[in-house]
């Protein structure tokens, strides 16, 4: 195999170039490749200046995660990173696309590092479970400060070359003209001058006159970090790099990344990782599917859904035609939408231009035909498979042929609602979750007649608008709602068996989630379905209702508000629930937060091998996506089939017996044999 690793001499500078498809990944080769270039270099009295780069779409993106978990095989990263360092004539790392990882430990240990303007640097390792394993922690503040280095080590987040160049991270930025050539004319300007090797700087030290600032961190952050431990050991890693020598730090570095690589967190992020990239691909749709052009887009509805629909292609910058049948409605949808994207940019987080940029590409409407040229519309109307026919059945009449018809339905069947157009081949679910601007899951819903073009269009346009899709068969609530059923059946059963419903919720926050199903409903609003007749009980939350307890917006829900939004149980819920258990004939006792826990979570194990075993699902791994992006299962637990795989699905069976519910013949099949979801 030819190595991934070329050099070429350009006068007195060795271009070193990597070309390893598709994103660098700094495997084995790669990092042998490297270590012998800098030999060369050393060695070749006519070479006096090193430039590193790489061809393809980006710089080295990090270690090749595929190698994790196999026997290592030298050289590792830190010895090749160190041998950069250790040269005597000056290297530059020319960086374009991402330098992430490995590839940004590789270019902190290059003397220089130039970059293009759209090139992004960062240490995401912390999104793997991980903390930087080739020194990384221990570079980078002493290149750019602790106080700088905390959030690009602890939160993962690369950050634009321009703001790098702020941080001291990149020292030049190309703006014109070929990289390749700036770097080599950067690199012979450097020939001679005093080689800046970052182990040896000492800008660490703000950490160590002023250690608040790692309390001050975590207190910022906590509330993003809670329950994952590799941002922790990214804090101790930080603050080691400004007490101890270089050495001793990499050591300590070394320590945390190993104890971190050994655990389970890491494991099911890893897993996560690739599992987010396989939900994008479908089985039996060939890669090589022609897509269709989706150069303008149509929403029905203005509501909180259409509106947060409308955003995603706004952003993106795709046209979008939102109607509505009333004007006020209309007025007060584009009225929320512009309000978002202002409170966005007082965040700093798009600029006033960006704001008018995204309002001018929407155009509102009351009339059905100026939906006619869209490639795709998505309805955001009513839960109603009778609304849903007609207004389909009417986008048929009026919408090009050859256009995608989307429903947003949440659960509604698909293949229903196709039968309302001449075109069942056109028309998909795209299940967006509220807020639909923010939240990243996107169920795709493939009906009995989807076209494969409209599927692959779906998943390409998925990325185009930043989220992270899976797709789901035609089945009653698709992947996501249907397993979020069987959990709330068994939180609404426990609490009339006597569990507290504030135990029930802190449950699933000790879990990890970021709120329970009672907190989840009043936050929704306890009256969406409501009969509004008081006489008419036969739920606890319709009890709820008749006492006017309709859920956060009223100030009390299952819970009692204060005006900070802050929670606290009720007596009267208590009360209320205590009474309905009686007229329904339950005893209530006492429940321990383990059963708690294991009825909640195992039946939703359960209906996830059904949907895998019904088809519904491509793979274990997707309902994992599903479950981390719609609906916070916690990311350091893999999602829901890599935590029953992480216990062992036998432990999964026998709890599900031991409650006495249902065990589906697919997960008893797999426990006995001993198998996982996910391979
Ligand atoms: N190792 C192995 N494979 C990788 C990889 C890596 N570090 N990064 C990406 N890939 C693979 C993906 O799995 C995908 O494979 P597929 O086509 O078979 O599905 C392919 O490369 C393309 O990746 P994306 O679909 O993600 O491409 P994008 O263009 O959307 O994104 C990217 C490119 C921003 C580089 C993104 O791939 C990414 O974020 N990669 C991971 C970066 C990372 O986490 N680096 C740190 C690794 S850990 C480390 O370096 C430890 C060190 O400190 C010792």
């Amino acid at each position: 195999m030819p190595s991934p690793i070329s050099t070429e001499k350009q006068g007195n500078v060795l271009v070193v170039t990597s070309d390893n498809p598709p994103v660098n990944a700094l495997g084995q080769a790669v990092r042998q490749g490297l270590k012998e270039a800098i030999e060369q270099a050393g060695s070749d009295s006519d070479v006096e200046a090193v430039v590193i780069r790489c061809d393809g779409r980006t710089f080295f993106a990090g270690a090749d995660i595929t190698e994790f978990g196999k026997p290592p095989q030298g050289p590792s990263l830190p010895e090749v990173c160190d041998a950069i360092e250790a040269s005597d004539k000056p290297v530059v790392a020319a960086i374009h696309g991402t330098a992430l990882g490995g590839g940004c430990e590789v270019a902190l240990a290059c003397h220089y590092r130039i970059a293009v303007a759209d090139a992004k640097l960062g240490l995401p390792e912390v999104k793997l479970g991980l903390i930087p394993g080739a020194a990384g922690t221990q570079r980078l503040p002493r290149l750019v400060g602790a106080e700088a280095a905390l959030p690009l080590v602890v939160m993962g987040n690369p950050i634009p070359a321009k703001k790098a160049q702020g941080i001291g991270l990149v020292d030049h930025i190309v703006t014109d003209g070929d990289l390749k050539d700036a770097a080599i004319s950067f690199a012979q300007s450097k020939i001679g001058a005093d080689i800046p090797r970052t182990s040896e700087m000492t800008n660490n030290q703000d950490g160590v006159k002023n250690p608040d600032i790692f309390d001050d961190f975590r207190a910022k952050n906590g509330r993003k970090l809670r329950g994952f431990d590799a941002p922790n050991a990214g804090i101790a890693a930080v603050k080691a790099a400004g007490e101890m020598s270089f050495a001793e730090g990499v050591k300590k570095e070394r320590e945390l990344f190993t104890q971190l690589m050994m655990g389970t967190q890491s494991a099911a992020m890893q897993h996560y990782f690739f599992a987010e990239r396989a939900a994008n691909k479908i089985d039996d749709v060939p890669s090589d599917t022609k897509l269709i052009d989706v150069k303008k887009v149509g929403i029905i509805g203005a509501g909180t859904m259409g509106g947060g629909i409308a955003m995603n292609f706004l952003s993106a910058g795709i046209p979008v035609t939102m109607l509505e049948m009333k004007q006020d409605a209309l007025d007060r949808g584009t009225g929320v939408m512009r309000k978002n994207y202002e409170n966005t940019a007082k965040r700093g987080r798009m600029t006033e231009e960006q704001v008018e940029g995204a309002m001018n590409l929407l155009t509102p409407t009351l009339s059905y035909d100026d939906l006619a040229d869209c490639d795709l519309v998505i309805e955001a109307v009513y839960e109603n498979m009778d609304v849903k026919k007609e207004v389909f059945a009417k986008l048929d009449e009026v919408v090009k042929d050859g256009a995608i018809l989307a429903s947003n339905t949440s659960y509604l069947d698909i293949d229903e609602i196709a039968t309302a157009t001449k075109r069942p081949g056109y028309v998909i679910g795209l299940h967006f979750f509220s807020p639909a601007n923010v939240m990243k899951l996107l169920e795709v819903v493939r009906g009995e007649k989807t076209r494969d073009d409209v599927l692959a269009t779906a998943m390409k346009l998925s990325k185009t608008i930043g989220k992270v899709a899976a797709v789901s068969g035609v089945c009653p609530g698709f992947i996501g709602n249907r397993m979020l059923s069987k959990r709330q059946e068994q939180a609404n059963q426990l609490i009339l068996e006597g569990a507290n419903y504030w135990e029930v919720d802190d449950v699933l926050l000790e879990f990890g989630f970021p709120m329970g199903p009672f907190q989840m409903g009043d936050l929704a609003g306890l009256d969406i379905g409501w009969h509004r007749d008081p006489n008419k009980v036969t739920t606890v939350r319709e009890a709820l209702c008749a006492a006017g307890r309709f859920g956060q917006k009223a100030g009390k829900g299952f819970y009692d508000y204060d005006e900070a939004r802050n929670r606290t149980p009720s007596d009267e819920v208590k009360k209320i629930i205590a009474d309905f258990a009686e007229k329904e004939g339950n005893e209530q006792r006492d429940i321990s937060k383990d059963e708690i826990r294991e009825r909640l979570l195992y039946p939703m194990v359960n209906e996830g091998a059904k949907i895998l075993d019904e088809g519904m699902a491509q793979r274990a791994s997707d309902i994992d996506v599903v479950w981390i992006n719609g609906y916070g299962w916690p990311l350091y637990t893999g999602g829901p089939m890599f935590w029953a795989d992480t216990i062992g699905l036998k432990t999964v069976v026998d709890g599900l017996k031991k409650h006495d519910l249902p065990v589906s013949d697919y997960l008893a099949k797999k426990a006995e044999a001993g198998e996982r979801f996910n391979k």
